[in-house]
């Protein structure tokens, strides 16, 4: 699987997309910011242009981000509108469909690995619509046969970099608990144009039964790279770099995966960071 997020449509979109299209993978996922349209639909159809000889040929699952909001207050009530339209994904299908584009959840690998895509830009707190539908996605998943769970969000939940800080502890608050009773073994955010990669986390505290955070939302978009860190680097931090890019989850067995980040300044075969992540559902402390 691969994973980059805040694509847009630039030089550095077209870089990522050549990285991305010289490897090998099965799928990819998206956390939101796809084309930067921002209310100016052609860009919409530019941006399915530039991305369709690689979305024809696999699989490219997407959530949303708030270039993809489009709201406009008394011209066009309905948020989400052409995005909705144009990136229909099957929140209807499955095991637990959610009712809403905006929330979902699917199986990869005949079940071995379950995804779960949330909404940053629509209600979440408890007794929410999409709050209740992941109580019940989450409690639907039998950790037996799924050896991994990811999700994705655009806000990320952990970030030390400058740019849109804390913007997303209102959702964590409200979420983080059921992703840490089910054992969620990574969390991947956008947002913020750069990488940075956590420990396992709950509660803002480095936790091994947590799952591990990732922000990769360092597609190529037309706003450039967010550059400023907060100082000092969080003790849960564990690689922070400004660099265009696009990171690989290669789920090896039934109890490994290995995240690998690949900066578009180097070849392809460069790995900027990686991490052996071993599923939680295969470590009898977190399944007391
Ligand atoms: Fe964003």
């Amino acid at each position: 699987m691969r994973r980059t997020g805040d694509l847009g449509q630039t030089g550095w979109t077209k870089t990522t997309l050549q990285h991305i299209a010289a490897a090998d993978y099965d799928m990819l996922l998206l956390p939101g910011d796809l084309s930067y349209a921002d209310f100016f639909q052609p860009r919409w159809d530019s941006y399915g242009r530039l991305v369709e000889p690689l979305a024809s040929a696999r699989l490219w699952m997407v959530t949303q981000g708030n270039h993809e909001i489009e709201k406009v207050p008394l011209l066009e009530p309905r948020a989400f509108k052409a995005y909705n339209a144009r990136w229909r994904m099957p929140y209807d299908a499955g095991a637990s469909p959610s009712g809403s584009n905006l929330y979902y959840s699917f199986d990869v690998a005949g079940g071995a690995v379950h995804v779960v895509m949330l909404g940053s830009y629509t209600d979440y707190v408890a007794g929410t619509a999409q709050y209740e539908w992941l109580q019940g996605d989450l409690a639907g998943i039998d950790r037996r046969k799924t050896a991994f769970v990811v999700a994705l969000v655009h806000v990320p939940w952990y970030n030390s970099n400058k740019a849109h800080q804390g913007e997303g502890d209102d959702m964590r608050d409200a979420m983080e608990a059921l992703l840490y009773g089910a054992r969620v073994d990574a969390v991947f955010a956008g947002h913020v144009h750069a990488y940075e990669r956590f420990t396992r986390v709950y509660d803002d505290r480095e936790d091994p039964c947590g799952p591990v955070y990732v922000t990769i939302g360092d597609g190529g978009n037309r706003e450039g790279l967010a550059e400023k860190y907060v100082d000092p680097q969080p003790k849960t931090s564990v690689f922070r770099e400004a660099s265009f890019g696009h990171g690989r989850l290669q789920v090896v067995n039934a109890t490994h995966a290995l995240w690998t980040w690949h900066r578009n300044d180097d070849d392809e075969p460069v790995i900027a960071d990686h991490l052996w992540i071993s599923s939680l559902a295969s470590n009898p402390a977190c399944n007391k």
